[in-house]
């Protein structure tokens, strides 16, 4: 069927037999991260449902990044679970029904469905625009290459680049090297976008360009999003739930009019007084 929906899954199958509707996309539990002594995650729990849009918040250090290179089996936990759509993604459900080391294979299976953008954009410095955003399409998801680039000429449309599809990272600005990254996490057509501070590197004047994207893939499409900014604004538009994140812990969490309008913890209205 065709559609204009660039973000329209051609292939909606669930993950495994096991994974249901009603379990949330993401769900953290009794997640531990130490870096030798230094725990930075402390028995964390939270969950993510499908289509929320979900911001963390907290002082830098606090562990925010970890938590989004955790998702993306960058880092291996230290102990508890991640849940992705119900299935455990750093252990997977050996014969004998206990959970077992995941595979290599386990584990790309699920980070296919989840997209990352970085404050550094990390563009393919040898490719163009159009080669950045097919590559993995092609070579990980196996897709043909003019489907992948009908795809593509869609999301540098959504992102308000079509006119720079055979241009080079070095000939693009910071802000639109940004909105490229994001078209290129939007070609894998993942369940979840991760963003973290994707606006922190920007010149100050580029910033607003990729919020109105950013604000624009929140409103428009049904994308789950878990999102670590600095933009306390955007935050309060775009999010259903924010979470404030401090010592390894989530110390409070609700909607944005809750945590920006009436914080419960001193260390929410210290940070936010700071940041905003
Ligand atoms: N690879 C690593 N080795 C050792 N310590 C690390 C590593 N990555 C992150 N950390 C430490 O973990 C803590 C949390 O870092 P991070 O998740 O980047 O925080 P945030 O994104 O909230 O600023 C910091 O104290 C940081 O120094
Ligand atoms: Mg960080």
């Amino acid at each position: 069927m065709a559609t204009d929906d660039p973000l329209q899954k051609t292939s909606p199958e669930p993950l495994a037999p096991t994974a249901t509707d009603s379990a949330p996309l993401v769900r953290f539990d009794q997640v531990v991260k130490r870096y030798g002594a230094h725990v930075v995650l402390d028995h964390l729990d939270f969950a993510v449902e499908r289509g929320q849009h979900v911001t963390l918040i907290g002082p830098s250090g606090s562990g925010k990044t970890t938590i989004l290179r955790l998702l993306m089996t960058l880092e291996r936990v230290s102990g508890g679970t991640i849940y992705v759509d119900g299935q455990p993604l750093s252990h997977m459900p050996g014969p004998d029904g206990s959970l077992k080391p995941a595979s290599e294979k386990h584990q790309r299976e699920i980070r296919k469905r989840i997209g990352m953008v970085f404050q550094q954009f990390n563009l393919f410095p040898n490719m163009n625009v159009l080669q950045n955003i097919t590559e993995a399409p092609v070579n990980v998801l196996g897709l043909e290459r003019a489907e992948a680039e009908e795809r593509a000429r869609d999301l540098l449309r959504l992102v308000g680049l079509e006119e720079k599809i055979t241009a080079h990272p070095t000939q693009l600005s910071g802000g639109q090297q940004q909105r490229v990254a994001i078209a290129r996490a939007l070609a894998m057509r993942p369940d979840i976008l991760l963003l973290d501070e994707v606006t922190s590197a920007l010149d100050p004047e580029l910033v607003a360009g990729v919020l109105d994207v950013l604000r624009d893939i929140a409103h428009s499409t049904d994308i789950t999003l878990l999102c670590v900014t600095h933009e306390m604004n955007f935050a309060r538009d775009i999010s259903d739930r924010v979470m404030m994140f401090d010592s390894g812990k989530v110390i409070e969490s609700g909607p944005p009019e809750k945590i920006f309008g009436e914080p419960e913890h001193e260390r929410t209205r210290a940070f936010l007084s700071a940041v905003l």
